[in-house]
Formats: C-alpha cells, sequence, structure tokens
C-alpha cells in the first residue's frame, strides 16, 4: 500500500510537469497503461485474505481515479494554453480587403437561349433536342427537300459521308420530334442547338452558330397563332412597344413561309440608318407546316395543322446587344465575356 502512495505521488508530479498535451498522454500511459505499476501492484491481491483485498483494491481504485482526475484537469490546461499559443500566433487582421472572388458566367449566346427558353417555356412549349451528326434524310429530305432540290444549295453542307452531314439547321428536330409523338397532337416544342454551314467566316457570317427552332402542331391552328406568339415574343425579348411584321418568303418546309421583322430599336419603324431606312430588323424565318412535312411526319394534314419558325439566338443577341461581330462569340475574349457578366 505504501508502494502504491509512492506511485500516486511520482504520478501526480509527472503529471504537473507534463509541458504539452503528448507528454501528459505518454504519463496516462505509463501509470494507467495494462503494464503500468498500479496494474503490477495488483498482482499481490491472490495472496492477500479477503480484507486485505479489500482494503488494496480501495486503495488501487482510489489510485487510479486520483490520477485519472489530475490527468483530465492538466489536459485541460495545457489544452487552454495551446489555444492561446495557436491565437497569438494566427493573428487575423480583419480590416485585410478581402482575396477577389470571381465566378465563371454563363456565355452571352447561353444567357439569351435561356431568355428565349424561358418566354416559350411559359407559353407551355417543351424542350427536344436532336444530334448534331445528322442524316441527309432527317436533315433534308424529311423537310420536303428531296435530293436534287435546289433548294438544298440554301445551305452548303458539311458532309461526312454520303448520307451523314454536321445538321445545317435545327429543324430536322421537328421531324424526329413528328415521329415520337407518332401522329398525336398537340406538339408545342422548342429546339436550341449548333448548326454548321460551309460559309467563310466575316462580321456576320459563321460556319458554326446556333439555332432555336419551333414547332407546334394541334388541330385548327392558323397563321394568326403564328403571327400571336411571334408578336408576344417580340415584345417579351425586346420590349413592350416593339411590333412585328411578316414579309412572304420561300422555305421548303412550310407553305406559306414568312420572314419575321421587328421594328428597328432606333426609330421604332419610321426609318434610320441602323435600319436602313427600312424601319424594321429581320429576326426569323417561319411557317405554316408544310402537308407533305406533316404527312412524312405521320400526322394526317387533313386533321392537324402547324407552323414552325427558326431563329438565330447569336443575330437576336446581336440586335439586343448592339454587337457588332458574329466571330465576337467565338473567339472568347473574356473581356467581352465579361460585359455581359450581370453578377459583378
Ligand atoms: N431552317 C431554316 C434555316 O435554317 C429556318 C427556318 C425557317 C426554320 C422557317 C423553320 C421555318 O422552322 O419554319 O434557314
Amino acid at each position: 500500500m505504501a508502494e502504491l502512495h509512492e506511485i500516486a505521488k511520482q504520478a501526480l508530479t509527472e503529471i504537473e510537469n507534463a509541458k504539452s498535451l503528448r507528454e501528459l498522454n505518454d504519463v496516462r500511459i505509463k501509470y494507467l497503461g495494462k503494464k503500468g505499476p498500479i496494474q503490477e501492484a495488483m498482482k499481490i491481491m491472490k495472496d492477500l485474505d479477503e480484507e486485505g483485498r479489500k482494503a488494496f483494491g480501495k486503495l488501487a481504485n482510489d489510485t487510479k481515479n486520483a490520477i485519472t482526475e489530475a490527468l483530465e484537469a492538466k489536459e485541460r490546461v495545457l489544452q487552454e494554453e495551446e489555444l492561446k499559443r495557436k491565437l497569438e500566433a494566427e493573428k487575423i487582421d480583419v480590416t485585410l480587403p478581402s482575396r477577389k472572388q470571381t465566378l465563371g458566367i454563363a456565355h452571352l449566346t447561353q444567357q439569351v437561349i435561356m431568355e428565349i427558353e424561358d418566354i416559350f417555356l411559359g407559353m407551355g412549349y417543351t424542350i427536344a433536342e436532336g444530334p448534331e451528326v445528322e442524316s441527309d434524310y432527317f436533315n433534308f429530305e424529311m423537310l420536303n427537300l428531296p435530293k436534287g432540290h435546289p433548294a438544298r444549295d440554301m445551305q452548303d453542307s458539311f458532309y461526312i459521308t454520303e448520307e451523314l452531314l454536321l445538321r445545317t439547321h435545327t429543324s430536322p428536330v421537328q421531324a424526329r420530334t413528328m415521329l415520337k409523338y407518332q401522329g398525336q397532337g398537340p406538339v408545342k416544342i422548342i429546339c436550341p442547338g449548333k448548326v454548321y454551314r460551309r460559309d467563310d467566316d466575316d462580321a456576320t457570317h459563321s460556319h458554326q452558330f446556333l439555332q432555336i427552332e419551333g414547332l407546334v402542331i394541334d388541330e385548327k391552328i392558323t397563321m394568326s397563332d403564328l403571327k400571336g406568339t411571334l408578336a408576344y415574343f417580340a415584345k417579351k425579348m425586346f420590349g413592350e412597344e416593339r411590333e412585328i411584321r411578316f414579309r412572304p418568303s420561300f422555305f421548303p418546309f412550310t407553305e406559306p413561309s414568312v420572314e419575321v421583322d421587328v421594328t428597328c430599336a432606333k426609330c421604332l419603324g419610321k426609318g434610320c440608318p441602323m435600319c436602313k431606312h427600312t424601319g424594321y430588323i429581320e429576326i426569323l424565318g417561319a411557317g405554316m407546316v408544310h402537308p407533305n412535312v406533316l404527312r412524312m411526319g405521320g400526322f394526317d394534314p387533313e386533321k392537324y395543322q402547324g407552323f414552325a419558325f427558326g431563329m438565330g439566338p447569336e443575330r437576336i443577341a446581336i440586335l439586343k446587344y448592339g454587337i457588332d461581330d458574329i466571330r465576337q462569340f467565338y473567339t472568347n475574349d473574356l473581356r467581352f465575356n465579361h460585359q455581359f457578366n450581370r453578377m459583378l
């Protein structure tokens, strides 16, 4: 029992002298570990009578408890000291200016696509997609442009094989969507995507650009539905004061076909140098879906009518933001991109 007292005294001194949490842990293992002196001293118990065992056992427990308590108390002190030392070493000057966080943003073309999508989603349209590598069949034939049709020359194409090409417009998604609906209306979709043409790049042409296609098929759809839809779109996109007009045009997949102009941003229709004194600026092509196209897509033209349109988001962005060169969208000059960062 005297030995236990001695062990306790020694342990308490070592605890007192421990300078770090690690040293303290060494002391814990040394005295309370399985091979520690208390455990060792307790081996004597088997040779004691009952009374002796009781007395010795109690003292052994008290000793352990005393050491444990001392360890815990010292641990708290050392932890606090360590924290204080850390706080002192790592002084933070909260008055320093922070590092600038730069966030990525959606590219202007993407922003415009999202804006256009929002307007049509609000009118109950859904978004369709199709492949950029397209078959001649969907890109042309299903759109009433059989092989050898002169109107194919309107769209110079990148052919991969005889039958495969990079799609020249998003219109093949019309045909794909019609087949998906299996002759059952209503259909109300828009399809944004990349298209490709063999054009020489200049301020107004790019061999790769974007289009958004629209297709509506239902019973009793008329040209006034088309006009109302596009007038609503133009006002939402460009401003309430803007008006649209239809000009007769030709596309093989629509009959009648129109080109749609919006009143000039600057003169609102009066005529000025910006609109070459016409008062209007062209924004898209559209028309009533040709009966041949409906039929090939599996829709009965006696029952269903439809309208379709195709617009270029870059052109819309150019008109809306006064951009002077379509190549600005693709050269990835961050100074250009960040002009349209609404979060800066
Ligand atoms: N696909 C035509 C083009 O790329 C644009 C277009 C015109 C799409 C009229 C249409 C449409 O859906 O009805 O020039």
